[in-house]
């Protein structure tokens, strides 16, 4: 059995859908699995985790969300992060541009990313869904 905490800021809950469907395929037969929202998440959810999914969408101009995700993100540099870490958000109008950034900054941290931070344009449709669930899956074999 793994623990796999999935970790999320979302405004109008396209990044949780995706939070959701990656916890469906991260279940498996008898993985704990927990999906948080970042206002509720302790940097314990990281550390005790065998692996864990953040998402976030972009927001700014091309950044992470400022006042909770930011600083969730931030302090992950204090702990070990040396475990198998998944990527994820929705975007709307951009390129793409703040997962490239992030990936490089939780490469920096010392993560292990198993993806390509996995992004959706707005809300998530169907074969999202599916490459969400494919996310929690790969979480799970890691
Ligand atoms: C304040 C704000 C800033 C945003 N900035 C960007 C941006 O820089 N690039 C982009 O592609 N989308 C941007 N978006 C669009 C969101 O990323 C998009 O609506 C996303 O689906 C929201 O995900 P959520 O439902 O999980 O909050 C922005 C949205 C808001 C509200």
């Amino acid at each position: 059995m793994k623990k796999i905490n999935i970790i999320y800021w979302s405004g109008t809950g396209n990044t949780e859908a995706m939070a959701h469907a990656i916890a469906e395929g991260a279940k498996g037969e008898d993985n704990e699995v927990k999906v948080i929202s970042v206002d509720e998440a302790q940097l314990s959810d990281v550390e005790e985790a065998d692996a864990v999914a953040l998402g976030c969408p972009s927001m700014g101009d091309e950044v992470l969300e400022e006042s909770e995700m930011e600083p969730f993100v931030e302090s992950l540099q204090s702990i070990n992060l040396n475990k198998p870490v998944g990527l994820f958000g929705s975007y709307g109008w951009g390129n793409g541009e703040w997962m490239i950034d992030w990936e490089e900054r939780m490469e920096g941290y010392g993560a292990s990313l198993i993806n390509k931070g996995l992004i959706v344009n707005n809300d998530p449709e169907d074969d999202d869904i599916e490459n969400c669930k494919k996310l929690g899956e790969m979480l799970a074999s890691s």
